[in-house]
């Protein structure tokens, strides 16, 4: 059985990596700097390492490519690709228009088309079929089926095969085909009665962590006017063996997931006349604590950041990865920058971004830690600058939230 994978990057590379070992994989990707750098055996994500891909490739159960064509016999089409907002904070679904472009344009036999990228209920039927339909030069009766990917990159303990898998058709006949494919390497598999269900519980998912990361977000404000440690009363609600559940406090959410997919379930809420006021205050505070960070930070020292030398450690938007995407780092660089900080950032994962380049750990004025990576001494970080605020609880001896 041939399988395609578009898009080959956190979710699609991953997918390969499993999917590899009992199909054959064409990783498709529009980007032929990837395609290259995988076919000469090199992955760029964290959890693929590249003897893996060079295994695949060796045994011929794996091939990048940025041409459609080479797709053109598979049975089976994965789409994994970008799901992020446009300019003006709307789901941005051009990325899935392109790939339905190329699945349409060839694949010629009906296959089994599922959909992996995260997106609002109403996507699979409403725009990924018809789109694929509009592209196909004739009438082609795929099947189609969502499986929305729960994968947490760089994390040990979860990964595709025990992670349980949400997956619906459009028909039954799709739903069966869809679990015959991942039962192959993911242990549970959770059938659910339609695709919008299975759409909308992956956006409800990060939705539920958004709004609790800025109930926490909030009540870290709370708790230092109240003059308490926000840890040491989160580590006493956390005693309470049911109902609760500690979530911790921090400069903002990065990543593609939390600061989008509740935008995307927001977005199709008011569609519908259906208030999404959680999911809207949620993000206004989870943006707006760089702001709060740096006001604690000005503070501290006298009001004014003004020529003040400030390292910001951690620009990845979590720990041990090098995804710089929707980093909070960025907000807090911009506000340390509007009251006149002379900013600079240092993270070796990540290395280089935006055209700067991660600086030495040593001779700041202050230093603002946003994400802390295990490789980082807490040692070096306290010896810095004379004075340091940690966002991420893990300084001990620093001044935070
Ligand atoms: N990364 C995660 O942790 C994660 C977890 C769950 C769900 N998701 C969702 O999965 C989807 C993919 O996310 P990702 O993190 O893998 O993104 P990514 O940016 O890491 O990778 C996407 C890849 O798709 C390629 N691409 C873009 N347009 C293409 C096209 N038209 N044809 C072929 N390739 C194309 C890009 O070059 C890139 O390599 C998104 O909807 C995301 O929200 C991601």
């Amino acid at each position: 059985m041939k399988v395609a994978i578009i898009g080959q990057g956190y979710v699609g590379l991953t997918i390969s990596a499993f999917a590899a070992q009992y199909f054959d994989v064409v990783g498709f990707d529009s980007n032929q700097k990837i395609v290259d750098q995988l076919n000469s055996g090199v992955s760029h994500i964290e959890g693929v390492e590249s003897s893996t891909i060079k295994k695949w490739i060796k045994d011929s159960r794996y091939k990048a490519t940025s041409q459609g064509i080479d797709i053109r016999d598979c049975e089976i089409v994965v789409i994994a690709v970008p799901t992020p907002l446009t300019t003006d904070r709307k789901p941005d679904l051009g990325y899935i228009e392109a790939a339905c472009k190329t699945v349409g344009q060839n694949i010629s036999k009906p296959g089994l088309v599922i959909n992996e990228s995260t997106s609002f209920p109403g996507t699979l039927r409403g725009f990924i079929k018809p789109t694929i339909e509009k592209y196909s030069p004739k009438v082609i009766e795929h099947l189609y089926a969502i499986s929305p990917e729960r994968v947490d990159p760089g994390r040990g303990d979860f990964n595709q095969k025990n992670t349980p898998r949400l997956y619906a058709g459009l028909t039954q006949e799709a739903s069966d085909k869809t679990r015959e494919f991942y039962s192959k390497f993911c242990d549970v598999l959770v059938e659910v009665s339609s695709p919008e269900v299975a759409e909308a519980a992956k956006l409800f998912e990060n939705t539920f962590r958004q709004v609790n990361i800025a109930l926490v977000n909030e009540f870290a404000q709370i708790a230092h006017s109240l003059g308490i440690s926000v840890y040491e009363t989160l580590d006493a609600a956390n005693t309470k063996p049911y109902g609760f559940m500690k979530f911790s406090p921090s400069a903002g959410v990065g990543g593609h997931c939390i600061p989008v997919d509740p935008t995307y379930l927001a977005e199709v809420a008011e569609e519908h006349g259906a208030p999404a006021t959680f999911i809207r205050r949620a993000n206004d505070v989870n943006l707006e604590m760089s702001e709060y960070v740096v006001r604690r930070v000005a503070e501290d020292n006298g009001g004014d950041l003004q020529g003040k030398s400030v390292l910001v450690v951690g620009v990845a938007y979590k720990p041990n990865v090098a995804d710089v995407r929707e980093t909070s780092a960025e907000l807090v660089i911009q506000h340390l920058r509007s009251r006149g900080a002379v900013v600079s950032w240092h993270d070796d994962i990540v290395g280089e971004w935006k055209g700067e380049k991660s600086a030495p750990l040593v001779g700041a004025d202050i230093t603002v830690v946003v994400i802390m990576h295990d490789s980082v001494d807490e040692k070096n970080i306290l010896a810095s600058a004379p004075y340091v605020f940690d966002t991420t609880g893990k300084v001990k001896g620093a001044k935070g939230l």
